[in-house]
C-alpha cells in the first residue's frame, strides 16, 4: 500500500502520469463513426461474423463461401470471393459521384504542388496498367519499386493491383545492394524507378543507384523511369522506358482482374533476426478488409477530412495508411516528399494549416525531434484544424505523448497510439477514438475482432504485469507466408506457442487490461521507428576486409528510440582508428542504407561469449549505454568485458 514512499521523487512523478485518462470531447464522441461498444460486443459475439461485416464495406465481384479457413499456421479468409483493390480504391467511388474529389494532394519538398482527384488516379492507374501490360506484365508477375514520395508510386502500385501483379517497393533510402537482394528473392521483371527525388535540399540520384543494382538482376526485363526533375541519367536502349512516353500511347481503360480474396496483392521486405529480410506476404480480401475497416474507425475517417500519414510508401505504413486504406474509403489525403526540417523545421506545420489538415499520423521519433526543436515552430502556425492526432512505430513516451497532445492537438485531439506490424497489415491494439479512454503511453486494447493477449514464457496467460505478445485467432490482414521460405515462416511465428502468433514484442498489462508495448525481445532492434537487425548489420560489417568479428546491439536514443552501436574486433594488420571507424559505418550504409549507419563503432580485441561461445549482447548493452554490468558468471572469461568496459569509458570520457 504504502510502497510508493520508497519511491523517489521521479519515480512518482511518472507513476502518476500513467494514471492520468484522456478521452475525446462530447462533440468528437457524439460525431464519432463509432462511439459505444457495439463492434467491440459483435466481435466478441462472433469473430468471423464481425469480419465479414467489415468486408461487406468493400465491394465484390462474387461474395465468399467460407470466411474462414484456419489449418494453422494457414489462414485463407473470404474463400471464393472475388474483388480487385484498384477497384475497390478508385473506380468506386468514380461511379459513387466522388469523381472529383481529391485523392492526392501532393506537394514535393521543393515547394512543387500537385491536386489528382479519384478521377485523376483513376485514369492514370488505368493508363499505367496497360503500360505495364504492354510490356508483358501479367497476373502473379513481380513488380519492383524503388521510388521517391511521388503520387506514380501509388499509382503504379494500383496499376499492379489492377492486373493481378504483386508490387514489391523498396524503400527509396535503401542502398543498391538491398535492392539488388529484393528484386532477387522477388524475381521481379519490371522496375519502376524515378530518375530522383528530394531530401532535406539533397537530389537523391535513384536510377544512377538502381543501375548498380541492376547490374546483378537477371531477372529485371523492362525499366521504366519516372521524370521527377531534372537529374542525369544512363537511359540503356531496349531496357528503360521513360514512363511519359509509355503514357502517351496507353490506352485510358483497363479491366480490373477480378482476384481470389486470397490472390497475393504484395510483397513487403522486413527486417528479422537473421541477415537476411523477409518477404512478407499479403493477399487482396482479407488484408483489404483489414486496412479498411481499421481506417474508418481508428482514424474516424470522414468524407470532409483532410488525412496526413507521414510515412513512407516504403514502408508498411504507407502500404496500409497511405495507400489502400484511405483509397478505399475515399479519403482526401496529403502527400508529402520530403523532410520535416526543410527548409525550416515547421515544414510540417505550414502544409498543416496551408491544407486544413484534420487527421496527423506520424511516429514518435518525429515527435521528439519536434520536441528538441522547440514549442515555437508549432507556434507560427494555426493548427486548429486538427482534430484526431495518431502515432506508429514504437512505444511513445509519456512525455511526447503529452508534448503531442498539447502544442499539436492544442490540447483537444485524442491520440490513437496504434500498435502493429509489417506482418499484421493493419492496426491491432489501438484506442478507438470516440469510444476508448487514452493513457498517455499505452497503445490501449486490442481492435475489435483482434485476439492479443500477454503470455508467459511457459504459455500462460499473464493476468496483469509483463510477457510476450501474441495473437490467439487468425484476423483477415495476416501476414500469410515469408515469400519463397515456408518453413522460415512456420519458425519464427508459430514455434514458440502451438498455432498461436508470436509478434517477437514484449507488453505489459495493467490492472484496467490496457496494453502497454514495451519493444522486441529478438534481435531486431528499432531504429526511428524502423526494423533493423542486428544480424544485418553484423554481416554487413564482417563483409569488410578488416572486420575478423561483431556484435550489434540497440541501445537508448533520445530522439530514435534507439541507435546502434557495434562492437568490432578487427583482423591482424589494422588500426583501430577514426578512419576505420568512418570506413565500416560507411561500409553499412553501402550494404543496407543510412538507415542502419551504426552511431558508435567499439574497437576491441574481444567479445564477451558464454562457455557456449554465445555473444553475451546484454552485457554489450549494458556498456554501450554506461550502466553497471549485469551478471557476468556465465561468461567464459569475465575479464574481457571488465576491459572492455574500462576501455570503452576510458574513449568515451575522453
Ligand atoms: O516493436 C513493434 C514496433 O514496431 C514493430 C513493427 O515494425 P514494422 O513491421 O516495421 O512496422 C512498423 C509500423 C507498423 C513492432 O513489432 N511498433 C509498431 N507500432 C508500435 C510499436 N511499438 C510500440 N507501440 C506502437 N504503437
Amino acid at each position: 500500500m504504502n510502497e510508493t514512499t520508497v519511491l523517489d521523487s521521479a519515480t512518482i512523478q511518472s507513476l502518476l502520469e500513467e494514471e492520468r485518462w484522456f478521452e475525446a470531447s462530447k462533440t468528437f464522441r457524439e460525431k464519432a463513426n463509432t462511439n459505444n461498444s457495439s463492434l467491440y460486443d459483435m466481435a466478441a459475439h462472433n469473430r468471423e461474423e464481425f469480419w465479414a461485416t467489415m468486408a461487406e464495406g468493400l465491394d465484390w465481384y462474387e461474395k465468399w463461401r467460407t470466411v474462414l479457413e484456419w489449418n494453422p499456421p494457414y489462414a485463407k479468409w473470404f474463400v471464393g470471393g472475388k474483388l480487385n483493390a484498384s477497384y475497390n480504391c478508385l473506380d468506386r467511388h468514380v461511379k459513387n459521384g466522388m469523381r472529383n474529389k481529391a485523392a492526392i494532394i501532393w506537394e514535393g519538398e521543393p515547394g512543387d504542388q500537385r491536386t489528382l482527384t479519384y478521377w485523376d488516379m483513376y485514369r492514370e492507374v488505368n493508363k499505367f496498367a496497360n503500360c505495364l501490360k504492354r510490356l508483358g506484365v501479367q497476373k502473379g508477375d513481380r513488380v519492383a519499386f524503388y521510388m521517391p514520395m511521388i503520387p506514380e508510386l501509388a499509382i503504379g502500385m494500383l496499376a499492379c493491383a489492377r492486373l493481378g501483379a504483386v508490387h514489391s517497393v523498396v524503400f527509396g533510402g535503401f542502398s543498391p545492394e538491398a535492392l539488388r537482394d529484393r528484386i532477387n528473392d522477388a524475381q521481379a521483371t519490371v522496375l519502376v524507378t524515378a530518375d530522383g527525388g528530394y531530401r532535406r535540399g539533397n537530389l537523391l540520384p535513384l536510377k544512377h543507384d538502381a543501375d548498380l543494382a541492376l547490374r546483378e538482376t537477371p531477372s529485371i526485363e523492362h525499366v521504366i523511369i519516372v521524370k521527377r526533375g531534372d537529374f542525369p541519367l544512363h537511359v540503356k536502349e531496349g531496357r528503360d522506358h521513360w514512363y511519359h512516353r509509355l503514357m502517351q500511347e496507353a490506352d485510358a481503360y483497363c479491366e480490373p482482374e477480378p482476384m481470389e480474396a486470397e490472390d497475393m496483392l504484395y510483397i513487403l521486405y522486413t527486417s528479422g533476426t537473421t541477415g537476411k529480410p523477409k518477404g512478407i506476404v499479403h493477399t487482396t480480401g482479407g488484408y483489404l478488409t483489414g486496412v479498411y475497416a481499421t481506417t474508418k474507425y481508428v482514424f474516424d475517417l470522414k468524407p470532409e477530412d483532410v488525412f496526413w500519414c507521414t510515412a513512407d510508401i516504403g514502408w508498411v505504413t504507407g502500404h496500409s495508411y497511405i495507400v489502400y486504406g484511405p483509397m478505399a474509403n475515399g479519403a482526401t489525403q496529403i502527400m508529402y516528399e520530403g523532410s520535416p526540417d526543410w527548409p525550416d523545421r515547421d515544414r510540417f506545420w505550414e502544409l498543416v494549416e496551408k491544407y486544413g489538415v484534420t487527421i496527423f499520423y506520424t511516429a514518435p521519433t518525429a515527435i521528439r525531434a519536434f520536441m528538441k526543436w522547440g514549442d515555437e515552430w508549432p507556434a507560427k502556425h494555426d493548427l486548429h484544424t486538427l482534430r484526431l492526432l495518431g502515432s506508429v512505430g514504437e512505444p511513445i513516451n509519456p512525455e511526447a505523448w503529452t508534448w503531442y497532445h498539447e502544442y499539436i492537438g492544442g490540447n483537444r485531439c485524442p491520440i490513437v497510439d496504434t500498435w502493429w506490424q509489417t506482418e499484421t497489415g493493419s492496426i491491432m491494439i489501438t484506442p478507438l477514438p470516440g469510444v476508448t479512454r487514452l493513457k498517455p503511453g499505452s497503445a490501449t486494447i486490442p481492435f475489435p475482432g483482434v485476439d492479443a493477449d500477454i503470455f508467459s514464457e511457459d504459455g500462460t496467460r499473464v493476468d496483469t504485469g509483463g510477457g510476450y505478445l501474441v495473437v490467439k485467432s487468425p484476423w483477415p490482414s495476416m501476414l500469410r507466408g515469408i515469400y519463397g521460405d515456408p518453413e522460415r515462416f512456420k519458425q519464427q511465428y508459430w514455434s514458440k506457442y502451438e498455432g498461436i502468433y508470436f509478434t517477437g514484442d514484449g507488453a505489459k498489462r495493467d490492472e484496467n487490461d490496457y496494453f502497454w508495448l514495451l519493444g522486441r525481445v529478438d534481435d531486431v532492434m528499432n531504429v526511428s521507428g524502423h526494423r533493423i537487425s542486428t544480424m544485418e548489420v553484423e554481416s554487413a560489417l564482417v563483409d569488410h576486409e578488416s572486420t575478423a568479428e561483431s556484435a550489434v546491439v540497440g541501445i537508448h536514443h533520445d530522439v530514435k528510440g534507439q541507435a546502434i552501436a557495434a562492437f568490432v574486433t578487427l583482423k591482424e594488420g589494422y588500426e583501430a582508428d577514426g578512419k576505420l571507424e568512418k570506413k565500416l559505418k560507411d561500409h553499412v550504409v553501402q550494404k543496407i542504407g543510412v538507415i542502419a549507419r551504426p552511431e558508435k563503432i567499439i574497437f576491441s580485441a574481444d567479445l564477451p561469449k558464454t562457455r557456449s561461445g554465445k555473444i553475451m549482447r546484454r552485457l554489450l548493452r549494458d556498456i554501450a549505454e554506461g550502466k553497471a554490468l549485469g551478471d557476468t558468471t556465465t561468461l567464459a572469461d569475465a575479464s574481457v568485458v571488465e576491459k572492455l568496459k574500462r576501455t570503452y569509458e576510458e574513449e568515451y570520457s575522453a
